[in-house]
């Protein structure tokens, strides 16, 4: 199993999750507003938030935990829909997951994906 978080332009989030939306058993994701910074430290960006002489930027971070064989599907989809080719469009991490439990089933592993 494969944890993806993506951190995009929260104006590209709803033709991202309409991507995923078209993945067949996507399992679930997660949303979280967040802000933060990359290469060019806040700087230069119209809706930059300046908290304590600090510089960040708002986005968006999906995070979807999948099975391997969903893995390039999804990050095909976020790294097509979350593309503009300016700078600031984001960043996807991917890491491996340990394991998984479904609270209500209390299935553990792949299963409870
Ligand atoms: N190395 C990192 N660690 C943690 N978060 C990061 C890292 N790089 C970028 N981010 C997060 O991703 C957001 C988007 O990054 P951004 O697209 O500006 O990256 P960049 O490296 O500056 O590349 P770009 O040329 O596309 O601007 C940042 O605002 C920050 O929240
Ligand atoms: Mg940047």
């Amino acid at each position: 199993m494969k944890e993806i978080k993506a951190i995009i332009q929260p104006f590209m989030l709803s033709k991202v999750v309409d991507a995923l939306h078209k993945i067949p058993e996507l399992p679930g994701l997660t949303v979280t507003k967040v802000q933060g910074f990359g290469r060019e430290k806040g700087k230069g960006s119209l809706h930059r938030i300046v908290e304590d002489l600090i510089d960040y930027v708002p986005k968006v971070k999906l995070e979807i935990i999948v099975h391997d064989a969903m893995l390039d599907a999804v990050v095909q989809a976020i790294t097509d829909h979350a593309h503009t080719g300016n700078k600031g469009d984001g960043k996807i991490f991917i890491y491996d997951v340990k394991d998984a439990i479904r609270i209500k089933t209390r299935e553990r592993g792949e299963s409870a994906v």
